[in-house]
């Protein structure tokens, strides 16, 4: 994993914002100016005193080449989170040293701001010494084509330090799950599977996917193990939700076995949501449980079901029955993958992403109201916002005691749809008429303002998502099969409800005839 490099003015919040995002992302932390400092034996004043500027942007260039492990191979140098002083890129070989090793994070701030900040430390900054106000802004605007030359930017002003790192793990799709298991969440290129993996030491591993999966994606990730040295296997399974059942289970127990897995080898699960259920939950199991990796290639598998660690397989008498809590040890995800998906699977699993954006992030949703073509345009964005949003649920409540349910916001309409049409609906098609359905409950029980259901159904229809119980469909029959969710409690049956795009609120409701009122 490369480093990652916040820059900025003087003031930004390089070094507060970069020990948040260290302990977020279980990476070291290291100020490159306390290097210079370390190493010279002496501050920075002093040094830029005694010994002048050029002399100091030598000792940056060394204490950057140390820290980044320019002098050794890639597999040697962790990555870290390094901020590095607000003139240090200035230098080109220094810009150049960061591009090659990790991606750089640009932090700005009004000049309001970055005054308050510095006007207790600007005695530590030589370059600011005498009249602070005139001094910054002077530099800054020296600065300012060189700062605006960097690709990725965050605005920090106004916002929390926790809001700002977990702004910039958003924008780099970079996660540490530590709630249930201990994992990352990566958003990256799938051919950088096997580094990796090489980087967690995981082992002797297997490439479980479908036979779809497999025409497009298998050969890439298996090159990808091979080059750092892995002899992986192979195995594909028939692709649908009918195969994931406890035969084609036995059936990967089997594999494992003939391709000799032991305690110690590695399951990587390549596919979508059945795929990473059928692989995750064999890999809980086989001899009492080995690693397992989830590479997602579906918008769904993304944005959810690789997301908490739950795995599983279906019985004839329901979906989802047997399974277990078992989080993998790495997930990546690499949208690039869903330029093959079939458009009704992309369509199914946006309804999640307007679900994330409901919940708790409303620029999402505004995205996502901007229609198909726009989402696809910045997909890469869209997969990582509603990722970070399950991801917060999650770490919250992995077990699902309290407002991890607000995830089932559509859902139990949806399920109930879902089932009444035979799996006719596609599950985010279902959840699509699931959601606008229990707005207007929302609005009913005003818990939402009316209106939100309109807003809500307007996008979903704009993307191409389907609104309304189609009229085939027994009332009676979706009411019963709500009674039957598992996720009923004895009187009534806990919603998770939308209040407002951006927040939902978990409402128990016991009249499940008022649930499909026409209104
Ligand atoms: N574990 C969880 O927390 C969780 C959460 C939500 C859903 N799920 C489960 O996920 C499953 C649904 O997942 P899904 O929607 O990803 O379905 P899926 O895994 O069946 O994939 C859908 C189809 O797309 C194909 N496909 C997948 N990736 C492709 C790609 N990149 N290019 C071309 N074709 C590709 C598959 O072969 C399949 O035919 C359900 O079984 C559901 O129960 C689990």
């Amino acid at each position: 994993m490369s480093h990652i490099f916040l820059y900025g003015p003087p003031g930004s919040g390089k070094s507060t914002i970069g020990k948040r995002l260290a302990r977020n992302l279980n990476l070291p932390f290291i100020d490159l100016d306390r290097v210079i400092e370390l190493n010279a034996g002496m501050s920075i004043t002093h040094i830029m005193e005694q010994q002048g500027e050029p002399v100091f942007r030598d000792m940056e260039t060394d204490a950057l080449k140390d820290v980044i492990g320019h002098d050794f191979s890639v597999t040697d140098s962790q990555a870290k989170i390094i901020a590095v002083g607000g003139g240090a890129l200035l230098r080109n070989e220094n810009r150049i040293l960061a591009e090659t090793h990790g991606t750089i994070v640009l932090l700005t701030a009004e000049l309001n701001t970055l005054l308050g900040r510095l006007k207790n430390d600007a005695g530590k900054r030589p370059l600011l010494a005498g009249d602070l106000h005139e001094k910054l802004t002077s530099l800054l605007d020296q600065r300012r084509d060189h700062y605006s030359s960097f690709a990725i930017q965050l605005d920090v002003t106004g916002n929390s330090t926790a809001q700002n790192a977990l702004q910039i793990q958003t924008r780099l799709g970079r996660f540490h799950l530590r709630a249930m298991g201990d994992y990352d969440v990566i958003v990256e290129h799938i051919e950088h599977i096997g580094n990796l993996c090489y980087e967690r030491a995981l082992q002797n591993p297997i490439v479980v996917t479908d036979e779809n999966v497999a025409k497009f994606h298998a050969e890439s990730v298996m090159a990808s193990l091979r080059k750092q040295g892995f002899s992986p296997n192979l195995l594909t399974i028939p692709a649908g939700e009918s195969y994931k059942n406890l035969e084609t289970i036995q059936d990967l127990w089997h594999g494992f076995l003939e391709h000799g897995l032991d305690r110690k080898s590695t399951v990587i699960a390549l596919g979508g949501g059945v795929i990473g259920d059928l692989a995750g939950f064999a890999a809980s199991t086989y001899m009492r449980g080995i690693n397992w990796v989830c590479v997602p290639t579906t918008l769904l598998s993304m944005v959810d079901a690789s997301l908490g660690g739950k795995t599983g397989f279906d019985l004839p008498e329901g979906k989802n029955l047997i399974g277990s809590f078992y989080p993998p040890k790495l997930v990546l995800a690499d949208p690039q993958v869903l330029k093959a998906l079939p458009e009704a699977e992309f369509l199914s699993g946006l309804a999640e992403v307007v679900k994330h954006g409901i919940i708790s992030n409303p620029e999402l949703f505004d995205l996502c109201a901007r229609g198909l073509d726009c989402v696809k345009a910045e997909l890469e964005q869209v997969v990582k916002h509603a990722m970070a949003v399950k991801i917060k649920i999650i770490e919250d409540d992995p077990y699902e005691r309290g407002f991890r349910a607000a995830l089932n916001l559509g859902h139990t309409v949806g399920h109930a749809v879902e089932l009444v049409s035979k799996f006719e609906l596609r599950h985010g098609e279902a959840v699509a008429i699931g959601m606008v359905t229990e707005a207007r409950l929302a609005e009913r029980l005003n818990v939402a303002n009316n209106g939100l259901s309109n807003t809500m159904s307007k996008v979903l229809s704009t993307l191409g998502l389907p609104i309304q119980i189609p009229r085939e469909l027994s009332r009676e029959e979706i009411i019963r099969a709500m009674k039957m969710d598992k996720k009923k409690n004895a009187k009534a049956i806990r919603f998770a409800l939308p209040v407002e795009i951006g927040k939902v609120e978990l409402v128990d409701v016991a009249d499940l005839e008022m649930v499909l009122e026409e209104s």
